[in-house]
């Protein structure tokens, strides 16, 4: 278990280059099980989660090789359909191999995955969306057991805009026999990637991009390439780094589109942003204001930015409330960020925050990964010197965040080796 050694008070400045998105990765990955043949997926982030995936993909018989930035799939020798325990416990979004095995081979045997850091994670959405497309499902002792002869399209609304059930609904029902009809849909970049991953590989799909999917499915799908988007809550989270250092930074390779309701915020507490094509610069000011924010579906605030958002308006000059509608039990990070001298009180779904002049360096431990993002963020700005234990969890999710923060000025150094 390695741990973060960071020196707060250097200003960041300079240019970082942004890796390719963590949650569109994991999906883009098992949507390959839906065909046979060699795929490549480029801009893919170097991150243990993707290499869980990786794990787990190849103990179903798929070939996996790491080039780069480019994975290659290999996915003609798929003989087992199964995601054990030690996989999903160690990753919930190993459950989207089940929608593409039950349509593609039409059995599926998943590990359910349980409860996470902050609180209950349900997956009743997957499931009733693949029974309604004929999927025969048993609860067996903490598996997910799917069969199905030929799945069959449907029309599905989800009462809650679900990423993940989105994604291996869509996956299922592009090889259902018939149209399937997607309400509610999740409108995430990932999803979007997704289904444009599915078109490429033959899949017939209308309504990209917005809430309601038409999926005409198809009797077989063929392998594709695709260059993976880039991570929208990884830029989010360097723009906050720039931010609450005072500094001015330029990520390079972004889609500014994706995050805009974070520049929005960004703006509203006095940085300028400017966009320069796939590049995007921010500069921080002198002082920031207090913002508030709630965390929605997209396109509004992201949940995956809202622990950075609460570490960035702990050092604002005055209150501001941050309330997460999405996973209201998320707020691990706030006893951390106390312990760094943060003022903040939590009231259910929602931390009030009162800006403090300076926070003072400690030692503080990850819980989850945006919560550790959160305490990585509040080092660079804490006086003296700030251990983050437990980085594992940043190691899932933020390729090489150490180096790319240490090459625009943070003083930060990782420690391995011991257990922390
Ligand atoms: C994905 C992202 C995660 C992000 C989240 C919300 C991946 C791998 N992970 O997670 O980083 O924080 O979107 O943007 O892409 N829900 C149910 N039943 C279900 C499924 C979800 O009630 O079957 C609820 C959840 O508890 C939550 C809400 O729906 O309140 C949205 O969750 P969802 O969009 O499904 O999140 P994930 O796909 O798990």
């Amino acid at each position: 278990m390695d741990k973060f050694i960071i020196r707060g008070g250097k200003k960041l400045s300079g240019r970082v280059r942004i890796s390719g998105a963590k949650n569109a990765s994991l999906a883009l990955m098992p949507a390959a099980l839906l065909a046979g043949g060699t795929f490549h997926l480029s801009n893919t982030p170097g991150l243990q989660d993707v290499a869980t995936m990786s794990s787990l993909l190849k103990t179903m018989g798929m070939k996996i090789d790491l080039n780069g930035d480019v994975l290659t799939l290999d996915t003609r020798g798929v003989n087992k359909h199964e995601a054990p325990y030690a996989h999903v416990k160690k990753m919930r979004a190993s459950i989207y191999v089940l929608g593409p095995l039950i349509a593609r081979y039409g059995k599926a045997k998943v590990s359910l995955p349980g409860g996470c850091a902050w609180g209950p994670r349900p997956v009743n959405l997957h499931i009733e969306g693949l029974k309604k497309l004929g999927a025969e499902i048993k609860l067996e002792r903490g598996y997910i057991v799917a069969k199905a002869k030929q799945l069959t399209g449907a029309k599905i609304h989800f009462d809650i805009s679900s990423v993940g059930a989105t994604g291996n609904v869509m996956m299922a029902a592009v090889l259902a026999k018939g149209t399937t009809l997607i309400t509610n849909a999740a409108i995430e970049p990932e999803i979007t990637a997704l289904a444009e991953f599915l078109v490429k590989m033959g899949a017939r799909i209308n309504g990209i991009g917005t809430n309601q999917l038409e999926i005409e499915g198809v009797d077989e799908l063929h392998p594709a390439d695709f260059e993976t988007i880039p991570d929208r809550i990884e830029a989010g989270t360097f723009l906050t780094a720039a931010a609450i250092t005072g500094g001015r930074v330029t990520l390079e390779n972004v889609n500014s589109e994706h995050f805009s309701a974070v520049t929005a915020k960004l703006e509203d507490a006095g940085c300028t942003a400017e966009v320069q094509g796939s590049n995007f610069e921010l500069q921080a000011p002198a002082e920031l204001k207090p913002v508030d924010a709630t965390a929605v579906i997209y396109p509004g605030f992201p949940t995956d930015m809202q622990a950075q958002w609460i570490a960035l308006m702990s050092i604002a000059n005055g209150t501001s409330i941050v309330t997460d509608t999405i996973y209201t039990d998320r707020f691990k990070h706030v006893p951390e960020l106390e312990r760094l001298g943060a003022d903040i009180e939590l009231k259910k779904n929602a931390a009030i925050v009162r800006g403090v002049k300076k926070l003072t360096g400690a030692t503080v431990m990850s819980t989850d990964l945006r919560a550790s993002a959160s305490l990585i963020l509040a080092g660079l700005v804490a006086e003296g010197e700030t251990e983050v234990l437990r980085v594992y969890h940043l190691d899932r999710g933020y390729e090489a965040i150490e180096k790319k923060l240490r090459a625009i000025g943070a003083d930060i150094e990782r420690v391995s080796g011991k257990e922390y």
